[in-house]
């Protein structure tokens, strides 16, 4: 089968390998990929071309592309097409997609829809309010005190959260996002939130939902083994934000009442929630959780598979991930995905991410990427470099990758424990360089996760 994916992370380029390795593909085309989806096997990078992105306006591109290469199916990696209704349009001209429409999206798009989704099915998350006036979210901020959260409603890059110490800092947050309108619409409305404390993980899950599954019973969200990120900048989860400097999964030390209180008190009301609003689903879902001391909540939902969640999560599965595609899809019956025997290698993966000096402010591109790869650091089965940032300047991919973005790529090292795996992932880090590279050192070891602590 012939699959056609979107986007051009990390997340696409694990994405590009897992379905590479299926022995159902017989091509992948990615629009428009990097460094690493260009060297995978099957697979063929098909760039934008200028005016055209992908979403619904361009629809005519897509649907030229998939018929030229005969696609089966479209995999989304990025919200962004999802929440513009890049599905919507691909299923109205026939062509199969894994990832939701606009409606679903919206969980993603609108942290108020989100909030209303979870508070109407009983999902354990923090207390929140809307509002759309600037002194009213003044009043409550002086009313409640700090710390709290201020959420900007709609998709801002990173930038629409901000968990706030202080009173002032939360006023200043209002300010900016309402009055000064530094996200532009985004700002417009904003969901004000509890402070939790706890431990932050990542769920993601694969989502097969439909009235008509609903009404046989099939309906379903498989999770995945948990996955940790690491969004600050530096060692011991201090400096910037960033959009991930590393994951690992699973999860150490999660234990089986954490997971059992998931799945009550979030996956299964979701679920429940989905098929009361008649929501059709077929994709991906990625549950941002706060362990806290009264259990798992809900932070966001994402309509998509984490970056870098995915570079960790995907070498642990132990099945077809083009089959898995097919069974989220269920296009010809050939087993849902509530029957799919989803299974995974005991073991973790380490995956550091490196970055460009200066990310996530100001950097520069264009460095080549080298690599010294001692015999026990290749790509092998357990160590896998996985590129985000990174092109090849010619398509003949004579010369080396030059770094693109902010986040260049992630090494992905699986082995039996933790503490190997993150050994064996820096170990092959050590061999790749670039001009100003950046990574964590501290990827997986205690004290190095993310926490929501101020
Ligand atoms: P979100 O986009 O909602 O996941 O928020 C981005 C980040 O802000 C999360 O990964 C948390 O680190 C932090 N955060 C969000 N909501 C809360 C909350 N209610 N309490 C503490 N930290 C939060
Ligand atoms: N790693 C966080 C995200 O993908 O949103």
């Amino acid at each position: 089968m012939n699959v056609m994916l979107i986007g051009s992370g990390g997340r696409e380029h694990a994405l590009c390998w897992a379905l590479a390795k299926s022995d159902k593909t017989a091509k992948i085309v990615c629009v428009p990929g990097n460094a690493g989806t260009a060297a995978e096997a099957k697979t063929v990078n098909v760039k934008l071309p200028s005016g055209i992105s992908p979403e619904p306006g361009s629809i005519d591109f897509f649907v030229k592309t998939a018929g030229e290469h005969k696609i089966d199916f479209v995999l989304v990696g990025p919200e962004a097409p999802l929440c513009a209704g890049l599905a919507d349009a691909l299923w109205e001209k026939g062509i199969p997609v894994v990832g939701p429409k606009k409606d679903a999206a919206e969980l993603e798009g609108s942290k108020d829809f989100a909030k209303n989704f979870m508070k109407k099915y009983g999902i354990a998350c923090a207390d929140s309010i809307t509002v759309t006036e600037a002194a009213q979210a003044e009043s409550y901020i002086k009313t409640k005190g700090a710390p709290i959260v201020i959420k900007a409603d709609g998709l801002a890059a990173g930038k629409g959260v901000v968990v706030a110490a202080t009173r002032e800092v939360a006023l200043k947050a209002v300010n900016d996002f309402m009055k000064a309108g530094t996200l532009g619409q985004a700002g417009k409305k904003l969901v004000l939130e509890e402070y939790l404390q706890g431990s932050e993980i990542s769920v993601l899950a694969a989502v097969s939902v439909s009235p008509e599954l609903a009404r046989k019973g099939k309906a379903a969200i498989v999770p995945f083994v948990a996955a940790r990120d690491h969004k600050r900048l530096l060692d011991g989860a201090r400096g910037a934000n960033t959009g991930g400097m590393g994951a690992v999964a699973p999860v150490p030390g999660l234990s089986a009442d954490v997971s059992e209180a998931f799945a009550r008190t979030i996956l299964e009301p979701t679920l429940k929630g989905f098929i009361a609003e008649r929501i059709e689903y077929r994709g991906f879902i990625f549950f941002g959780l706060m362990l806290t001391d009264s259990g798992p909540k809900l932070l966001e939902y994402n309509v998509r598979l984490g970056d870098p969640e995915t570079q960790a999560v995907l070498p642990l599965l132990d099945c077809d991930f083009a089959h898995l595609c097919k069974a989220i899809l269920d296009v010809k019956n050939e087993g849902t995905l509530k029957e799919f025997d989803i299974r995974w290698k005991k073991g973790f993966v380490c995956a550091p991410v490196a970055v460009s000096g200066g990310y996530p402010e100001k950097y520069r591109t264009g460095f080549p990427i080298m690599q010294n790869v001692p015999p026990t650091a290749q790509n092998t089965q357990d160590v896998k470099i996985f590129f985000a940032g990174a092109e090849y300047a010619d398509s003949t991919r004579r010369n080396p990758p030059q770094t693109s973005g902010g986040r260049v790529l992630a090494v992905s090292a699986f082995a039996p424990t933790l503490d190997e795996a993150r050994s064996k992932a820096y170990e092959a880090l050590k061999t790749i360089r670039f001009e100003n590279m950046f990574y964590r050192t501290d990827i997986g070891l205690p004290g190095a996760a993310d926490s929501g602590n101020l």
